[in-house]
């Protein structure tokens, strides 16, 4: 691991904490991505999601040296604005060649930011923040995905069970770091489909996130075999192949929805809860 969480970083408003930590697990991930030479595919999907994330994380903190009247609010707001464009040249960078970005880019990105920015300025606006416990309670309720028909009820998102299925383990970390972000704690990571059924009979998901391409079965005969298993779970089929490949192989099965990778955070979370509350 690049960089862990120390108590230290804590500014100890819990939602800015809690960001922290996301960004710190995201920037670590694309640090692992890079060292192991992963498929691109899974790096795109973590880096498109941290500038997601950094960009929530800004704007919930931002709302709250604003809520809090803070006086180093347009400095402060300055230098989330030069980290930001620093995220996203990672990732254009990336996007031009695949070959481009470093692990010395990414490792002098995240000292920089935690060194110079969490340790060096959030911790200016604690004192000011720490107690207005009012300011702090509306910044954190900034929605990370707005929703498209405004129906969406995020905040159920806290209750629904989740099963991935996919045999890589960076994108199931990846995968699991944004669901736990935004409160979906309730979740079961396997890279075997027989395993995924055995764990579906003992306690069955509301959602189950599956991976097309699998060593036992493919994602149309495991999402058959959960519905002969007469389970009410939702399937959403993620592949690294086109939507519309996918749904002419599979249009007679039990498939809610698909996510083509790279599967961004926003895209993800919007996904999950159509098929889960409004399918
Ligand atoms: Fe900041
Ligand atoms: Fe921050």
């Amino acid at each position: 691991m690049l960089v862990e969480w120390s108590k230290n970083m804590e500014i100890g408003v819990p939602f800015v904490d809690a960001d922290h930590k996301v960004l710190i697990n995201l920037l670590n991930q694309v640090d692992d991505c890079i060292a192991e030479q992963e498929e691109s595919t899974v790096l795109s999907s973590v880096l498109e999601s941290l500038i997601a994330y950094t960009e929530y994380h800004f704007a919930r903190e931002e709302k709250l040296m604003e809520l809090v009247g803070f006086s180093g609010f347009d400095e402060h707001k300055a230098l989330h604005e030069k980290l930001f464009h620093k995220v996203r040249s990672i990732h254009h960078s990336f996007e031009a060649d695949r070959e481009s970005v470093s692990l010395e880019d990414v490792g002098s990105f995240l000292q920089s930011w935690l060194t110079q920015h969490i340790l060096g300025e959030d911790v200016k606006y604690r004192d000011v923040c720490i107690n207005n416990k009012d300011a702090a309670k509306e910044a954190g309720l900034v929605p990370f995905i707005s929703s498209k028909d405004g129906n969406i009820p995020f905040n159920e998102w806290g209750l629904l069970r989740v099963l991935l299925v996919d045999d890589n383990p960076n994108f199931c970390k990846f995968i699991s770091t944004i669901l736990k972000a935004v409160g979906i704690s309730n979740i079961e990571v396997t890279g075997s489909a027989e395993n995924g059924l055995a764990l579906l009979s003992r306690r069955p998901a509301d959602v189950v996130l599956c991976d097309w391409i699998m060593d036992e079965m493919t994602g149309t005969e495991f999402a058959a075999k959960i519905e002969e298993m007469g389970l009410p779970s939702k399937v959403i089929m993620m592949t690294g192949y086109s939507i519309d490949e996918l749904k002419s192989k599979s249009s007679e099965t039990n498939i809610s929805s698909y996510l083509e990778k790279p599967i961004n955070a926003h895209d993800l979370l919007d996904t999950i809860t159509r098929t889960a509350f409004n399918d």
